[in-house]
């Protein structure tokens, strides 16, 4: 076929039409944007002769990714949550905002209001089976000075892949804890090593990982956040070394400064000193904070996760969001 409709004046007068253009309502960005979103699908359609069953196969994936909330798993699949980061890391290096833990993706399976503690924390119930972790780090600002009390939110999967919360076999905010640093910067957790994360087998996202021949494999990886006043807010995770997605993460979260191996520890004093049962793996990550004078970056969710949140996703989608 070699119709080709989209440079028509009769396209691009609807085109604008659609995006309210003609009209004196609404909100100016969200017809700039609209405009250019469904312009270039418009010309998508033309330049691949989309076909009619294509366009409404498109419909129903979109449809079912939306009603099973899997935007949120297909983002970081399709690089997005990656390419924020890469545009966040060029805002930084254009201010000389530079040293720092490099970012990475929050991904969507965070959830706030874990439990608090000081210095230490447990993330595991009891039930959680899996190999012991003892997970250890300090937390500095670029000039290699401890940052006392800073916040050390930490999140992970158990030993099947799965999320307290998303896995409803688990028990409320297991490995989910915020801890905050000793007066030397140190945290130290006791956990269970993680597995790797896949997406469901069958479900919409992995629908559209499999027709582009991809897999969706995360290696095993911990989650953090880490803020303290005047410096700037933290999204990373670490990736476990010698996974076998270490280097093939399908959510792209994966830098070199962020591969931890994990250390299997045998010595009994060492057991002994920590008053655990037997040999553990221990994982250490410390983590160096950027300093900012501009007031905390904003940190982004990659889901709404309160009431309240949905309420601002309402307010910024009618454009009164006060950003
Ligand atoms: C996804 C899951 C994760 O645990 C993660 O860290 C990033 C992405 C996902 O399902 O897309
Ligand atoms: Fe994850």
């Amino acid at each position: 076929m070699t119709v080709k409709i989209f440079d028509t004046p009769d396209v691009q007068a609807f085109v604008k039409t659609v995006a309210g253009f003609d009209k004196t309502g609404g909100n100016d960005r969200a017809k700039q944007i609209v405009h250019r979103l469904v312009g270039d699908l418009f010309k998508l359609i033309d330049d691949f002769d989309v076909t009619e069953e294509e366009y409404w196969a498109g419909v129903n994936l979109l449809n079912a990714l939306g009603s099973q909330t899997q935007f949120g798993l297909l983002s970081p699949g399709l690089g997005f949550d990656h390419f924020l980061d890469m545009r966040q890391d060029a805002i930084d290096a254009e201010a000389k905002r530079t040293g720092g833990t490099p970012r990475t993706i929050e991904g969507p399976l965070y959830v706030a209001g874990a439990p608090e503690a000081e210095g230490f924390a447990r993330l595991d119930d009891e039930a959680t089976e899996g190999e012991t972790m003892w997970l250890t780090g300090q937390v500095r600002d670029v000039n290699g000075t401890p940052i006392a009390g800073a916040k050390v939110e930490i999140w992970h999967a158990n030993s099947q892949g799965g999320y307290s919360f998303f896995d409803p076999s688990q028990s409320e905010y297991n490995l989910r804890r915020t801890i905050y640093a000793d007066s030397d910067g140190r945290y130290t957790a006791r956990s269970i090593i993680p597995s790797g994360y896949g997406v469901p087998e069958g479900a919409p996202t992995d629908v559209v990982l499999k027709s582009l021949g991809r897999h969706g494999e995360r290696p095993a990886h911990i989650h953090y956040f880490v803020s303290a006043p005047g410096h700037q807010h933290l999204t990373t995770q670490i990736n476990l070394a010698g996974d076998p997605y270490t280097y093939d993460d399908f959510a792209f979260a994966t830098r070199e400064e962020l591969v931890v191996p994990a250390e299997r520890i045998d010595d009994p004093a060492e057991i002994a000193k920590r008053d655990l049962d037997g040999p553990f793996s221990h994982v250490v990550f410390d983590v160096e904070l950027a300093q900012t004078d501009a007031a905390e970056l904003q940190v982004r969710h990659a889901r709404p996760r309160a009431k309240e949140d949905d309420q601002d996703l309402a307010s910024q989608l009618a454009g009164t969001a006060k950003v």
